[in-house]
């Protein structure tokens, strides 16, 4: 049997962080699907659409990496996916308490739903999201923290942002 694993998050947006994880993952199942979540409890910079379209670029050219967008429960979206493993990644102590939840939350409703943890290579356990877009707001470089198009992406967002508020 195929053993299928998910790998979700918001995205918001790719950093080496997760590709690092993205890379190790894939060599321990026969497909990795890397899943775009589409309402997540945040408010996201990028949209759905935008955060899908970087990460399948991205990823293009890794084998045995699917990437794919959700909507609802990420339990369905397993189960509709014939996944049978959650992968997360743990960068420090402070992600554990929320991971801790989620994976207790997502056994409880799908029991036969494992979720795997592995731990952001210390190169890049420092790297958030949110620290990432504060870098580029205030014209900083995140070239040793995401992909170039991913900070290409960023600073044209922000040039936008810029571009509208002084209108
Ligand atoms: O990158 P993030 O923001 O930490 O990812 C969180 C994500 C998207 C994995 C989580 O919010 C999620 O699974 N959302 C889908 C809705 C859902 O199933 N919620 C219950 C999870 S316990």
């Amino acid at each position: 049997m195929e053993r299928i694993a998910i790998y979700p998050g918001s995205f918001d947006p790719l950093t080496y962080g997760h590709l690092n994880i993205i890379e190790r993952g894939r060599l321990l199942f026969d497909k990795l699907i890397v899943a775009v979540a589409h309402n997540t409890a945040k408010k996201t910079f990028f949209d759905f659409e935008e955060r899908l379209q970087i990460l399948r670029e991205v990823l293009k050219d890794i084998d045995k990496v699917e990437v794919d967008g959700f909507e609802g429960l990420l339990v369905e979206y397993a189960e509709k996916k014939k996944a049978s493993v959650i992968l997360r990644g743990i960068r420090t102590v402070s992600d554990f308490e929320y991971e801790f939840q989620m994976a207790l939350a997502n056994k409880m409703l799908n029991p036969s739903l494992e979720t795997v943890f592995m731990m952001t290579d210390a190169r890049y356990s420092y790297l958030s999201s949110t620290l990432i877009k504060e870098i580029v707001r205030f014209g900083g470089s995140v070239s040793s923290m995401v992909p170039p198009l991913v900070e290409e992406k960023l600073k044209e967002k922000f040039r936008k942002i810029l571009q509208e508020d002084n209108r």
